[in-house]
């Protein structure tokens, strides 16, 4: 399955982060998957090496291009810097993918047709037909959790707005303000979601199966949940407190 033409042009964005033994194997796939999608890694001086790997694969293909940053910064940070190039090169079509194999590229055409009707497509694990393999279970229960805590807070319709494997039309990265996004962790995913359905952009969902990595560590921690907690909260309450108070 080839992507619908009228898209234009696709950039597969993946953040690594000691991710050497993942990035050659996910990069091939998608290549293979989508081989009109050009591949952009972005590194964050990952200590083992993965930045070099990756320079080694562009060397090879000129659909693969590598942005090396100066140090960890959290994965909000490196799509924004991800997206920003995108920007700058033209590209209609911004991709989200993990590097560690969680988000089969083989999906990925599902989620570009979708994205024919919609502004923002979320390869999503918590709707009907989607799945998750190999998670233990206290990882199902914070995911879940997150989710039904984003949901009622917020009040967004959205089963899965953590998810990471997503597509977002060109325009709508650009109407969303991304200079003001400052989420670093995972609540990143949260954020861009609601600013994209506050903009009154159509948002759409696609059962994924999210298979759990084989190689490497997740780089989810207390720092990242506490992150999210916050936000959400702190989102929330800002959001009743405006319609308290509608402005004059
Ligand atoms: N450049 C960069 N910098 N990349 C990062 C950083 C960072 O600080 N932190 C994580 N990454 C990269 C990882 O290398 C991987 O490619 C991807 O981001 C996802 O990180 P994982 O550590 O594998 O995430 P996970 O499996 O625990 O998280 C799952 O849940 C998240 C929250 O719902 C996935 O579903 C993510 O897609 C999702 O956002
Ligand atoms: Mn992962």
């Amino acid at each position: 399955m080839e992507i619908p033409a009228d898209l234009g042009r696709v950039l597969v964005i993946i953040p690594t982060y000691n991710e050497r033994d993942n990035i050659e194997g996910i990069a091939r796939r998608v290549r293979d998957a989508v081989p009109s999608a050009d591949v952009l890694v972005v590194d964050d001086a990952s200590p083992d090496g993965t930045g070099e790997v990756a320079d080694a694969m562009a060397a090879r293909d000129e659909q693969i291009r590598v942005l090396h940053r100066e140090g960890k910064d959290g994965l909000g940070p490196a799509y924004i810097a991800g997206f920003r190039w995108a920007a700058e090169q033209g590209y209609d079509v911004m991709v989200e993918m993990d590097a560690d194999g969680s988000h089969q590229p083989e999906q990925l055409p599902r989620l570009l047709a979708a994205l024919e009707d919609a502004d923002l497509v979320i390869g999503a694990r918590w709707v009907p037909g989607g799945e998750v393999r190999n998670w233990p279970r206290r990882r199902e229960v914070l995911s879940r959790g997150a989710n039904t805590y984003a949901r009622l807070m917020l009040g967004i319709p959205l089963h899965d707005a953590t998810g990471g494997f997503r597509a977002f039309r060109a325009a709508t990265l650009e109407k969303i303000g991304l200079e003001e996004v400052d989420s670093r962790g995972y609540c990143f995913q949260i954020d861009l979601a609601l600013r994209t359905l506050r903009q009154g952009l159509r948002v759409v969902e696609v059962p994924i199966t999210f298979v759990e990595r084989v190689h490497g560590t997740s780089k989810m921690n207390r720092d990242v949940m506490a992150e999210a907690a916050l936000r959400i909260t702190q989102w929330g309450i800002a959001d009743r407190v405006a319609r308290l108070r509608p402005p004059r």
